[in-house]
């Protein structure tokens, strides 16, 4: 049986704005990614996922699209894509762009139209409605980004919905016409050697018709919408149309981004007898550090919870779909500073977190920065933080009565920007990202924390990536062998064991700062074997070090 490519990739996500910046203007572009390509490849992944280079007045960051045909100036020209596209494959390295398309920038040619008449041929484009009686929104929706889901239009006289900012307003998938638009376009970027697509919060896009108000629970001034687009009534019709369009008969890979799923739909959307997706990123484990539904009302992580979330998601999928597997994009805090110890432990957290997730089934995610440890950042001010979500946020908090430094904590904790601060590539003013003024501020950690300080030390965060990627194309038993979770309750330990072929593996993981013992029956049958990986010198078998990771190959 061939394993298909992605399942033994591992891939790496790329945030061009703030990756490397060739012509001193602050921002990344697509020329600074061509220049780290050796980089990326001496790590050994496989695949490059690029977030957005698209023409788009960057509200958010390129996920409100102006031209899904054109190369934002501010990262290059459609030549600087195809040279990416060429000297990448060179390498052997695939590249996977970002398709969004739940909705688009109101900039978009297509809702300047859209929202000029109500009889514009485009009109069906986007999702138009009158408000109530009362002249308020059709529904009591509460955007992701705060605020109402819903902006009125004095062109017209009616309300459209956009799920994000105000300048993303969403698609209408019910139109046939739309839908075969979007087609078009992902067979454009096909046809020119892309590899395969990120789908931006694809299981948004089949609403539930009619709309209807949402409960008023934890968005507190709003309804919740999720139940009315969530993983929505025709998901699966379109995303089996798209495949019969565009993915059919294409060697490629696709990853839908969908918040809001349990395994049970996963394995609906990934099972590759469907004709859907090869995979999805699930938000579950990224949910266990916040009370309910809103990722700004802060909770400890329970070890266990995500134990048994993994183990969930690990089982459901083991012979029916696939998992991704990631730690960080660039809409998640960094992982050292979320799950490990960005302080005394950071290195050895850091690569504790790594062997946890990369010894597991699916295919991993790296985020720009994750393979030498890259921490959160920390701006006194809130005028130095750049992201819409996080500004909005902190408005309608401030109304709601948090108090400045509550919200600023969560900022802290949880704000996008603490991903998106530029890549740290050495110590020099700007961390050689840029010769200009970064567009966002470069952390000053970058002294100490930097791509050229790991790869000057062979003990580094970044060798230790390097091994695991490698593992995975090594040893078949991490693509397809069983999992089963090991010392459940205990509240420190990460455990788990892989089986398949006569083979097995036992991974431990040391989620804490304190010496933690292993139980009685794993130290017999640890005793003896063969060390895979550990980021720990001098093992002892009955007790993990701080942060210890060691994963043993057992009969
Ligand atoms: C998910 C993307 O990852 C995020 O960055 C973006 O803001 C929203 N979707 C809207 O496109």
């Amino acid at each position: 049986m061939t394993i298909a490519w992605w399942k033994t990739s591992t891939v790496y996500q790329i945030y061009p704005k703030s990756f490397n910046d060739t012509t001193g203007n602050g921002v990344g572009d697509i020329p600074g990614i061509i220049e780290k390509l050796d980089y990326l490849k001496s790590l050994g992944i496989d695949v490059i996922w690029l977030s957005p280079v698209y023409d788009s007045p960057q509200e958010d960051n390129g996920y409100d699209i102006r031209h899904y045909q054109k190369i934002d100036d501010l990262f290059g020209s459609m030549d600087d894509m195809e040279c990416l596209l060429e000297e990448a494959h060179k390498r052997g390295l695939k590249i996977v762009m970002d398709l969004v398309v739940n909705h688009t920038s109101d900039e978009h040619p297509w809702f300047v139209e859209s929202r000029s008449s109500m009889d514009n041929p485009y009109r069906d484009y986007y999702i138009w409605k009158d408000g109530k009686e009362d002249g308020t929104p059709p529904t009591n929706w509460g955007s992701i980004f705060s605020g109402s889901a819903w902006k009125y239009d004095e062109e017209t006289g009616q309300y459209y919905l956009h799920l994000f900012a105000e300048k993303q307003p969403d698609l209408n998938w019910e139109n046939p016409e739309l839908r075969s638009d979007v087609y078009e376009m992902m067979n454009f970027w096909l046809d020119k050697g892309v590899n395969g697509f990120r789908m931006d919060v694809i299981n948004f896009i089949s609403k539930h018709q009619p709309f209807a108000d949402g409960d008023i629970s934890d968005r507190e001034k709003y309804g919740d919408p999720g139940p009315y687009f969530l993983n929505g009534p025709r998901i699966h019709e379109f995303l089996r149309e798209m495949h019969g369009e565009v993915l059919h008969g294409r060697d490629v890979m696709t990853v839908g981004e969908m918040p809001g799923t349990t395994p049970d739909d996963a394995v609906i959307y990934t099972d590759p007898e469907n004709n859907e997706l090869d995979m999805i990123f699930t938000f579950e484990h990224m949910s266990l550090d916040q009370h309910g539904g809103d990722k700004w009302n802060l909770k400890p992580l329970d070890l266990r919870d995500l134990k048994e979330n993994f183990e969930k998601w690990q089982t459901s999928l083991h012979g029916s779909g696939w998992n991704s597997l990631y730690w960080n994009n660039h809409d998640q805090p960094r992982i050292v500073s979320r799950f490990g110890n960005d302080g005394e432990y950071r290195e050895k957290s850091a690569k504790m977190l790594a062997t946890c997730l990369h010894m597991m089934q699916g295919t991993p995610y790296i985020y720009q920065g994750e393979e030498f440890g890259m921490t959160n950042v920390h701006f006194d001010n809130l005028e130095d933080y750049q992201d819409i979500e996080t500004l909005n946020m902190y408005k309608e908090k401030k109304e709601l009565g948090w108090s400045h430094e509550r919200i600023m904590d969560a900022i802290y904790t949880k704000g996008r920007d603490n991903a998106r601060t530029p890549m740290q590539w050495d110590d020099s003013s700007h961390a050689g990202f840029t010769t200009g003024t970064p567009w966002l501020q470069v952390n000053e950690n970058h002294s100490a924390i930097n791509a050229e300080q790991a790869l000057n030390d062979p003990k580094s965060i970044f060798y230790y990536y390097q091994k695991l990627i490698q593992l995975r194309k090594e040893m078949e038993i991490l693509s397809e062998g069983g999992f089963d979770l090991l010392m459940r309750e205990d509240e420190h330990i990460f455990a788990y064991e892989r089986a398949g072929g006569g083979e097995s593996l036992i991974v431990l993981c040391n989620f804490s700062g304190e010496d933690r013992e292993v139980e009685e029956d794993i130290v017999t049958r640890i005793d003896g074997a063969q060390v895979v990986v550990s980021n720990e010198g001098s093992r002892d078998l009955r007790m993990l070090k701080p942060y210890e990771a060691s994963v043993y190959r057992v009969l």
